[in-house]
């Protein structure tokens, strides 16, 4: 939680982030203006961010309520609201809206890109907060990751985007390049992200829930529905053992391979990079000899880990991805 709220305040201090567009989503410009439209009442926001929407609601005759944990957000929100009335902005952890004093009962909910980030620790407490102060019949706007986040008798306004079925195995490095290099990946769109543990790795703890929050972040910045699922660090050759032999292995060989525009086919892909120093001279024969492994090179340079295998993730994209 701690990350993740430390995160969300570095996006905010940076600037308006990806999703802080100032305008509704069209799902609730609907449930608010369209032929269908709700009574106006109480609504709660959660995770509201800037408060575009809370203030969205109170100029639309409801009474508002947003919370948010970052605090930039809410000093923003409150500097936009000025004079707005039917509008309060509450900091703090949406799972805990009983000790903040938020209380319902509220005739809607919205949730735009908070839930998913909540750790799952926390989810019950999230529900149960929800439901305490949800009017009976209230309505819930939620909009969250994944085709897994559907609530029972709920019903899809979007569905999910389809991603290519490419998924980037890499050596761990220092932790601010592996940061960088999963805020990137996501970006760029990879579906899977595979750290894998080779006789060269610098670092042999991965926090995965500090993954997990960068590429939360990241897909929000850069519109992504999915998020790309992180694996549980694998050493190389379990990883190797355990491949799917349908989906080809291209691994970016310091000693030579074939130019990616000639080498990328489309289907199922991983591909495979080396940590700082290079695989060893046996880890290479190992990786050279599995089924379907192909070579690729990524040009003369020397590169580094990170950059090496966001180079081959962009080229592949560009080459078989969706970017054409
Ligand atoms: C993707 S942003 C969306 C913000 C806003 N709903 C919007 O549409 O502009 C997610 C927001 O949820 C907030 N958030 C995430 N987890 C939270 C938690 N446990 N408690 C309170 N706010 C949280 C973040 O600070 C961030 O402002």
């Amino acid at each position: 939680m701690a990350i993740l709220r430390a995160l969300y305040e570095r996006a905010y201090r940076g600037g308006a982030p990806g999703w802080d567009t100032g305008v509704s989503p069209p799902e609730l410009v609907a449930l608010i203006e369209g032929p269908d439209a709700l009574e106006p009442g109480r609504a709660l926001d959660l995770g509201c961010g800037t408060g575009t929407n809370a203030l969205y609601l109170a100029q639309h005759g409801w009474f508002a309520t947003g919370v948010d944990f970052s605090s930039l957000a809410i000093s923003s929100a409150r500097r936009k609201s000025d004079f707005t009335s039917g509008v309060t902005f509450v900091e703090g952890d949406v799972t805990r809206l009983a000790e903040l004093g938020v209380d319902g009962p509220f005739d809607l909910l919205l949730d735009i890109g908070c839930f998913h980030s909540v750790a799952p620790n926390r989810r019950d407490d999230y529900v149960r907060g929800a439901a305490r102060v949800a009017k009976p019949g209230a309505t819930f706007l939620l909009f969250a990751f994944g085709p897994w986040l559907r609530w029972p008798g709920s019903r899809r306004t979007r569905e999910p985007e389809t991603i290519p079925d490419i998924w980037l195995a890499f050596a761990p490095v220092k932790r601010t390049q592996t940061d960088w290099l999963v805020e990137k990946a996501t970006e760029l769109g990879a579906a899977r992200l595979i750290p894998v543990i080779t006789q060269r790795t610098n670092t042999e703890r991965v926090k995965l829930e500090r993954l997990e929050a960068i590429a939360i972040e990241a897909a929000e910045q850069c519109g992504r529905t999915m998020l790309p699922e992180i694996a549980e660090p694998l050493p190389l050759k379990h990883f190797l053992d355990q491949r799917d032999p349908k989906r080809v292995l291209y691994f970016a060989d310091e000693g030579g391979g074939e130019h990616t525009s000639d080498a990328f086919r489309s289907g199922p892909a991983v591909i495979l990079v080396g940590p700082e120093g290079g695989f060893t001279d046996e880890e290479r024969a190992i990786v050279r000899s599995a089924p379907d492994a192909v070579p690729i090179s990524l040009g003369p340079r020397i590169l580094r880990a990170e950059t090496a295998a966001l180079a081959a993730l962009a080229a592949w994209m560009s080459a078989v991805g969706d970017w054409g």
